[in-house]
């Protein structure tokens, strides 16, 4: 095959909540760089940080969140903390759909991925502060539960044909990095020089 498959960066799988941690991170990052970008660049940073929560959003579903309800079996509180995060994954979806469909020159484009944004920080602070710290309580093998976040987010983003960018790796500028960076000396419609 000429394509090479994504594979797991080691062995050792990464404990669920520091992978799913590590996504927040680099999706909050990508919405501080937006709020800061040229016009020009928002619209792919937009439509990266549309495509991580997508993938995110996915494995949580598809994964966490049956696991941990199954771990927090008969806790109301702790059940409750999960259809609340499934709840708002809808409406972040919402809008993801609507920013997807929107035009970079619409007049509500910046402002749908503002909101988006602190929904996400919302939801984010609920996951780490409450449900998380729950889960953690429970016998849930969080290093198996990572393993399996972890292959079915690579599966997710090769079908999506999207890169892998997880770790902060500021020295190493992919093509990709370069165009999406910021640089306070370049003019808007200039290109980066190769
Ligand atoms: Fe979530
Ligand atoms: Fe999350």
């Amino acid at each position: 095959m000429a394509r090479s498959t994504q594979t797991r960066s080691s062995d050792s799988p990464r404990d669920a909540i520091a992978l799913l941690k590590q996504d927040h991170r680099t999706v909050s990052a990508l919405f501080e760089e937006f709020a800061k970008a040229d016009e020009e660049e928002q619209s792919a940073i937009a439509q990266r940080v549309c495509q991580l929560l997508t993938v995110h959003a996915t494995i949580e579903e598809e994964l966490l969140y049956p696991a941990a309800k199954e771990a927090f079996d008969g806790e109301e509180e702790n059940e409750d903390l999960v259809n609340e995060a499934e709840v708002e994954h809808g409406s972040a979806k919402e809008l993801i759909a609507k920013i997807e469909g929107m035009a970079g020159d619409d007049e509500h484009f910046k402002a749908t991925v503002s909101v988006l944004g602190e929904y996400i920080k919302h939801h984010v602070k609920e996951e780490e502060n409450e449900l998380f710290p729950q889960l953690k309580k429970t016998d849930v093998d969080l290093k198996e539960l990572g393993g399996r976040l972890e292959d079915r987010k690579l599966a997710l983003m090769e079908q999506m044909g999207i890169e892998a960018e997880e770790e902060p790796q500021p020295r190493k500028r992919s093509a990709r990095g370069a165009a999406r960076s910021k640089s306070a000396n370049r003019r808007p419609g200039s290109r980066a020089r190769h």
